[in-house]
């Protein structure tokens, strides 16, 4: 039977622990926090995308601990830590080297080591092969080496693990073959790649274009909201077209673990190159100016109905990063509660995946109470269990960065 390793417990860690579980392998799931440990243990989930009977069903098959020992009966051991920056947005390997570093005490000869966390284009060979050969073993020679991105998009149903294909780069060709060996168990399709770089890059082109079409559709947000056109009408013509354009929403800006920090992974890397990756630069400069423009709106909306910002009562709707999810990390919304609130607003929000935010001391209402007797609702992050066509349709002030109201042409909702 094969055994995999999986260290880091998240997003990325638990589903794959899971999926790797249902295809009848052993799993020995390590991460630093005991309450995940804990959790996994008694058969609750704590991601979205798994449910707690899913985890009941396999748990006799995963093994979670806080202890590396346990690894060493591995035949894979599949690396998913965080990969964040630092507070000077730089690239913070600390996760990772802790991981590998403990990974290399227990290394045993014919183990594969996969690294699935984003990071810049050499971190497998420059950085977790040498950490590793700190056990005496010999990467590429006497266990084998390779990179292959985690493409997980939490929330999505449609695109799983199993049918969106793996790209993988080994250290060695038999690296990559093994590594081919492991994911095919979990995935119909995989991508081989000529090395770890390659697959390294190929992850950070894929968050890149992603964050520069967001940045443009959002400039020109910002454009059409001077010159009085619609934008999603706009974006709606364009898609019209069969070929050649592909369809990006404007928004409040961008969240989530990925975007907002894996393509600085690169443009700190290309200074050691001599380049300035100026597309990075500058999509990361316009997305981060989304929430200013978005609350500048919030004030004039206020302003044009004769109220001032200072006590207007808001409701906000949804604070996580994206609809369905709960994770707030980078959340644009909570940018957006930062600069209401330092005007004077009088806040309260509605999510139902966010149960509190401590920072400012909300807790998540009932969505009839947040409502109520709201000055302006401000519609942020569209859960799907909200309707916020109905919610628009009762009349009252809606600022909708979504774009989720249209069809609803009422002179009290006002669109990004
Ligand atoms: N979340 C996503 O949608 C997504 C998608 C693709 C790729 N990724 C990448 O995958 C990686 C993991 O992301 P995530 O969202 O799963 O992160 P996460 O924060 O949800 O999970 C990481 C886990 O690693 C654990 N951990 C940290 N240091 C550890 C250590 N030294 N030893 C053992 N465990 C440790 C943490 O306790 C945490 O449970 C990142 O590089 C991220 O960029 C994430």
């Amino acid at each position: 039977m094969t055994t995999v390793g999986i260290i880091g417990l998240g997003y990325v860690g638990l589903p794959l622990a899971v999926a790797f579980a249902q295809e009848g392998c052993d799993v020995v799931a390590v991460d630093l926090d005991e309450r995940k440990v804990e959790a996994i243990e008694a058969g609750d989930s704590y991601i979205e995308d798994v449910s707690s009977a899913q985890l009941r069903e396999v748990s006799e098959r995963i093994h979670a601990t806080s202890r590396y020992a346990r690894l060493a009966k591995a035949d894979a051991v599949l690396i998913c830590v965080p990969t964040p920056l630092t507070r000077n947005r730089e690239p913070d390997l600390g996760p990772l080297i802790d991981s590998t570093r403990a990974l290399a005490d227990v290394l045993q000869a014919g183990q594969l080591v996969v690294l699935e966390s984003t990071t810049y284009p050499g971190t497998t060979r420059e950085r977790v092969a040498p950490l590793l050969e700190a056990s005496g073993l010999t990467a590429g020679r006497d266990f084998h080496l390779a990179f292959s991105p985690e493409r997980v998009d939490p929330g999505r149903t449609d695109f799983t693990l199993r049918n969106t294909p793996k790209v993988i780069g080994g250290l060695t060709q038999a690296c990559a073959e093994r590594a081919e060996g492991i994911y095919g168990l979990v995935c119909d399709q995989l991508v081989r790649v000529s090395s770890p770089e390659a697959a390294e890059l190929s992850k950070l082109l894929e968050n890149i274009f992603r964050s520069v079409n967001i940045a443009l559709v959002n400039e020109l947000a910002m454009l059409t909201d001077r010159m009085g056109i619609d934008i999603w009408e706009v974006v709606e013509a364009a898609s019209t077209k069969p070929y050649g354009f592909m369809r990006f929403e404007p928004g409040p800006g961008m969240g989530g673990h990925c975007l907002p920090v894996d393509p600085f992974y690169l443009s700190w890397r290309a200074r050691e190159f001599d380049m300035t990756t100026e597309f990075i630069e500058l999509a990361g400069k316009v997305n981060q100016q989304m929430p200013y423009h978005c609350v500048a709106k919030v004030e004039r909306v206020l302003n044009d109905a004769g109220l001032p910002v200072k006590g207007a009562r808001i409701a906000v709707l949804g604070v996580s990063y994206k609809p369905g999810v709960g994770d707030i990390r980078e959340s644009p919304s909570l940018k957006i509660v930062a600069l209401l609130r330092a005007l004077g607003a009088e806040l309260r929000y509605h999510d139902p995946h966010v149960a509190a935010l401590p920072e400012f001391d909300l807790e998540s209402q009932p969505l009839e109470q947040a409502l109520a007797d709201a000055d302006l609702t401000l519609i942020v992050t569209a859960h799907p269990s909200v309707d916020h066509r109905a919610i628009a349709e009762r009349g009252g002030l809606v600022v909708d960065l979504r774009g989720v109201t249209r069809g609803t042409e009422a002179e009290n909702v006002i669109r990004l």
